[in-house]
This record gives C-alpha cells, structure tokens and sequence, in this order.
C-alpha cells in the first residue's frame, strides 16, 4: 500500500471560496434546454412547463449561478427572439449546432426558473453576428427598471420588477474558427472594451468577463489574453478559461492526471493578467472565471448524424463512468486549491448535454456518477480553503511527465471550524493510506470518510440503474493525538470530513 502524509493548519489560507465556483451551464444545445429542463406535457412538468423532477436534481446539485444561453449558441442568437408572445416568436437555424430553435425558452422563463432552482443567471451577449447595440438593449431590458422602451418591455412581459443580472459574458470562444463571427484577440479586444463601457453607463453595477483562449491548445493561447486585456483590462472583472478532458489511446493514468492541466492553465493565465497589469500599472486584479470545464469524450461526438436541423436533437449526451467522476472530482479540487483566484467556474453543461443530469422525454431523469463529487463538493466546500501539500509517491505519465498520485484540498467551515478534506488516489491498483496531521485545528475531534469507487471503474448509471454507482460512507473518523488516518482505495474520490464539538 502507498503511503502519503500531509498537515492541515487554519493559517495557511489559500482565499475564500466564492460560491460561484459551483456554477453551471445551459445552453440552447441538443436537448439541454427542451426535453431537459423544460418538456411540457411531461408527467412531471409544473405550470411554467418545466420538469420537476429535473429541477429537484438541480438544486440537490448545489449550482448558485448559471452560464445562459450559450456557448457557440449565443455567437447567432437574437435575445429578442425569444421575449413577448410565445406564438409570435420565430424559429430559426441555429448554425452553431444545425438545429432548429424555437425560441420557445428565452431570456424572461430562464432567469425566472434559475432562481426557481437557486441559481443566479449569467448571461452571454452575442458578440458573434450581433454586437454593441444588442447587448446593451438586452441589458436595458433586464436590469432597468423601467420608462424606457426595453424596459417597459419587460414589464408588459409580465416581470414589472428588474432582473438584475449582475455577471456578463462579452461572448464566447472568440478565437475559435468554429464559432460565428470569430476575430482576432485585437479586433475582439476593442469590440469588448466598446460593450463593456456601453453596457457599463446602462448599469455600472455589473461585472464582465472577457473572452479568453478556448482552451491551452488553441495557437494563440497566451498572447490572446494579453492583448484581450491591454484592450479592456479597466473595463473588465475576469477572463474566461475553458478545457474539456478524454480519455486518449486508452492512456488512463495521463487522463486521471488532467487536473494537472488544469493547474497549469490557470497558473498561467494568472501570469498573463498580473504581466498586463503590471506592464500597465493597473490598479485591480483581473480573475478566472473557468466558465466551461469538463470531462467531454470529443472523440466519440455522438450525435453527429442528428445534425440536420432537427427540434432538440440528442446530441454530445456522454455517458459517464466512474472513472470520468474521479476525475470530475480532482478537476474541483484544482479549481479550489486556486481558489484566491478562479472566482467564478461552470460545469458544462447542466442537463443531458455533457451533463450530470441525465433525462428522457416523457420518462426518468437521474444522475450521473460525475454528479456526486461536484454534489458533496459543492455542499461541503464552502468557507476558506486552506493549503495542504500531501507528500507521497510519484508516478509516470505519458502526457504530463511525473505527477503526484495523491492530490488534496482543504475547505474549513468559517463559522463551524469544521473541516473538510477533499483527495483522490490517481493509482488505479493500490490504495494508499493517508496520515493526517492536524494538531494545529485543536477543535477537530470525529468524522466521516465518504468515498466515490468501484471494483468496475467503467461503471455507469443509467434509467434502468440510476443508483448503480453512488457514494457511500466507508467509517468513521476518530481524531487521536492529533491525528486521523484514513485508507483511499485504488481510483478513488474521497472525502473526509471532520467536525468540531
Ligand atoms: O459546451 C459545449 C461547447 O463547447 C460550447 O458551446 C462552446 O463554448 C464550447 O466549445
């Protein structure tokens, strides 16, 4: 068995845990929208036409913000499509997924239902076929409370009352050539600064975040957010990081090993915005928003045949395996060890695309083995996130060279003191027997080991099997001289979590 040791003291602080971290994404894509949140006519629909039993699932998932509506979506969309009478309301081509949207969901039932489920809306503006003008009538629309054209609008649409949307998006992926209306980081940049100041003199409260790179693969990562922020750093809050991870060849250890990418992405996005802000001796800080991550079997795009402008076409619904979870899990564990600056991150997506959520139409929804480390994390890793560097054995991989196979997180209760230890075991045959050392949180005295494995790591859950992989807890914590010990079987999500008298 491998042996790792690592020590947990309240004074090494990494930040506070913004609770927009556990955010979400839903994207008029596929059947994330229709069939997913929404299917009137289901069994299980409430007045609004939305699923309950999808909504139940959502705020079980602990999500508080979400990314609306898209995604490549919102590079073609026209917002005013989809406000005012519903059979007015025109269907067009969507050619970011060649589909047809219907327009039957838009800005007014999404925000309404997000805070239905308790989230809070953040919204994209189209900087792909639309611009300046559409974004600024859009957030005239949301968040003016009334005597102008948008906002009486809104208020003959039934909402007399302002949404106040407070997060923005200024587009999205605009470096990618697969998104509509994709340009330069340069003639990005000033078309981001143009909104940005437009939208700010409409409401000065909000915040922004730029485009960034769509993910470190993309040619012009890294000269791409320096010149988006010489362009708009005092305009803008954060920059925008986005990776997706598979398995390749079938090489498990590098794909267990992803959240050491995603360490170095951020890492080095960090580095670029404090460059620029140095360069420019700019006051503020620019920080992260991960607004997409997850795992996505890109490889594998299933759906493709179904690209012919069909209504909510199943497209990209990954089934996901015990494995994708353990992952999912690690992946959260790198957003908060970079918690002082990743302030904002969004699992994408919500429902059936890429998703945690699985539903279909006019039957079950249930979730996916990945649900549940972002569930317990979510719900668990609130307050402030402390430091713990767990020594322990190395080993090899392929794409990443040399990687721990322990990796850890702390999250402390700031009103409680109690602490929770998130880690994963990357080994995929041994256990590993952690030592933990916390004579320096003197309060702690018991817990719980909760652990996500499965002797079948390519387990599923499905409609037939919705609980065939879940988390269980494995025994109790005892505090003993200081310490607990506690055994993270081979491939394996752990948490352990301890509380205070
Ligand atoms: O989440 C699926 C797609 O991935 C989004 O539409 C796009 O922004 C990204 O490339």
């Amino acid at each position: 068995m491998h042996q790792a040791a690592l020590t947990v003291d309240p004074a090494f602080r990494v930040g506070e845990v913004d609770p927009r971290l556990y955010g979400s994404f839903v994207e008029h894509l596929g059947r994330c929208v229709y069939t997913g949140i929404y299917e009137p006519g289901h069994p299980a629909a409430d007045e609004h036409g939305f699923r309950r039993d999808v909504a139940d699932l959502v705020r079980r998932l602990g999500v508080p913000v979400l990314r609306y509506p898209g995604g490549n979506f919102v590079s073609g969309y026209n917002w005013e499509d989809g406000v005012g009478p519903r059979e007015a309301r025109p269907r067009r081509l969507d050619l970011a997924w060649r589909s047809i949207e219907t327009n039957e969901i838009g800005v007014d039932e999404f925000v309404q239902w997000s805070r239905r489920v308790g989230s809070e809306p953040m919204m994209a503006v189209n900087l792909g076929t639309r611009g300046v003008d559409a974004a600024r009538s859009l957030l005239e629309y949301t968040n003016h409370p009334s005597g102008t054209y948008w906002s009486d609008l809104r208020r003959k649409h039934g909402s007399p009352e302002p949404y106040d949307i407070k997060l923005w998006c200024l587009g999205n992926e605009m470096d990618g050539p697969w998104q509509t209306g994709f340009t330069t980081a340069r003639e990005y940049g000033r078309l981001a600064a143009q909104t940005a100041q437009a939208m700010r003199r409409v409401d000065p409260s909000i915040e922004l975040v730029a485009c960034g790179s769509s993910g470190s693969g993309m040619p012009t990562f890294g000269t791409w957010e320096a010149t988006v922020l010489e362009e708009t750093y005092d305009l803008v809050d954060y920059i925008s990081v986005h990776s997706y991870y598979q398995e390749h060849d079938g090489d498990r250890d590098s794909f267990l090993a992803s959240a050491v990418d995603m360490d170095q992405f951020v890492e080095s996005v960090v580095a670029t915005c404090d460059h620029v802000r140095a360069v420019g001796k700019h006051k503020k800080r620019i920080n992260l928003s991960f607004d997409e991550w997850n795992v996505w079997y890109q490889s594998r795009f299933v759906g493709e045949e179904n690209l012919d402008w069909a209504e909510a076409p199943r497209l990209i619904e990954d089934t996901y395996s015990v494995v994708d979870a353990v992952v999912v899990g690690d992946l959260l564990i790198s957003l908060l060890r970079h918690a002082d600056r990743v302030k904002i991150a969004c699992l994408a997506q919500l429902v059936n695309v890429i998703a945690p959520i699985r539903s279909e139409p006019g039957g079950p929804a249930w979730v996916q083995p990945t649900y549940h480390p972002f569930a317990l994390t979510s719900r668990y890793g609130r307050g402030t996130v402390l430091r713990v560097e767990p020594t322990g054995p190395l080993h090899d991989t392929a794409r990443y060279g040399e990687v721990p196979t322990v990796t850890a997180t702390a999250v402390r209760d700031d009103e409680t003191g109690a602490v929770t230890l998130f880690a994963v075991n990357r080994d995929q045959r041994e256990s590993l027997a952690l030592d933990v050392d916390l004579r320096a949180c003197r309060d702690l005295v018991a817990g719980e080991h909760v652990v996500l494995t499965d002797p079948d790591p390519e387990a599923t859950n499905s409609a037939e099997a919705p609980e065939r992989v879940a988390p269980s807890r494995v025994g109790d914590l005892r505090v003993e001289d200081g310490r607990i010990g506690a055994v993270l079987p081979p491939l394996s999500w752990n948490m352990l979590r301890l509380t205070t008298n």
